[in-house]
């Protein structure tokens, strides 16, 4: 049995201000204080930015919640102007990171090969490290998904050593941000794809590997998404942001 994964991404949103209120409200909704039973169902994460991770870990401490970067470099230290290593991060007690998040990709340049090896980075680190992959709708409509999926994997299931401490994040790049989510069985369509090329490269570990969907994932559409066989969790952006809709997309998770 896999255990789900419901991660929150709050991208370049939120102040050092708000995170105290946040973590206190989120968790009163999920109960966490008095029911150690929820993370040791669902595993509860939040990738906030670099500047609110100390806060985010302090007021998150003993609720079961973890936090993570949403990037980190592949360097150990050096001349990398504006950039956090993974030494940085665990220093003040985080141990997770995105990786290759599709803005990541667009915005900022981000390849399959620098996706890679952040990957291996992270993961030789003893990092849980959520690699993100998706197509574009330009890619989807010219039926390229599969061949796109399989261009972002390839790289990084050769870098990393096996699937300890890997979780994938399927977000289809259209799906990101726009209230459209893609269907639970378009999602399944290429879950099954992303476990099937795991499982050529690492047999069956493949089998314990958690795949997130991504993508206007809310609290309405996350019980159907999350009753398909290859969904193991979410990885949910704009739903995150408030502590009472992500509370319950976790029980959605709970019950699932
Ligand atoms: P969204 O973002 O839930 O706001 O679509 C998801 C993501 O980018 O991780």
């Amino acid at each position: 049995m896999r255990k789900k994964m419901m991660a929150g991404n709050w991208k370049m949103n939120k102040s050092i201000g708000e995170v105290g209120s946040f973590f206190q409200s989120f968790s009163d909704e999920c109960g966490l204080a008095k029911n150690r039973a929820v993370s040791d169902k669902v595993d509860i994460l939040f990738a906030a930015p670099y500047l609110l991770l100390d806060s985010c870990r302090a007021a998150a401490s003993g609720k079961g919640i973890t936090i993570a970067a949403q990037n980190v470099h592949f360097e150990k230290n050096g001349a990398f102007t504006g950039e956090i290593s993974l030494a940085m991060l665990a220093e003040i007690g985080i141990r997770s990171t995105l990786v290759g998040h599709s803005e990541r990709r667009q915005y900022f340049g981000e390849t399959n090969e620098s996706v890679a090896k952040k990957a291996a980075a992270a993961q030789g680190a003893g990092f849980l490290t959520i690699v993100c992959i998706g197509e574009t709708l330009a890619e989807r409509n010219s039926s390229r998904t599969e061949s796109v999926l399989e261009e972002q994997l390839a790289p990084v299931f050769s870098a990393v050593r096996g699937l300890t401490n890997i979780v994938i994040a399927y977000e289809p790049v259209w799906a990101i941000g726009t209230g459209v989510s893609a269907s639970s069985d378009q999602a399944q369509t290429a879950h099954e794809f992303v476990r099937k090329q795991a499982r050529a490269r690492f047999g069956g570990s493949a089998d314990m590997l958690r795949i997130l969907y991504g993508g206007s994932a809310n609290p309405n559409n996350i019980g159907e998404l999350l009753s398909k066989p290859d969904i193991d969790g979410a990885l949910v952006g704009g739903a995150s942001l408030k502590p009472e809709e992500f509370a319950s997309m976790v029980s959605a998770a709970l019950k699932a």
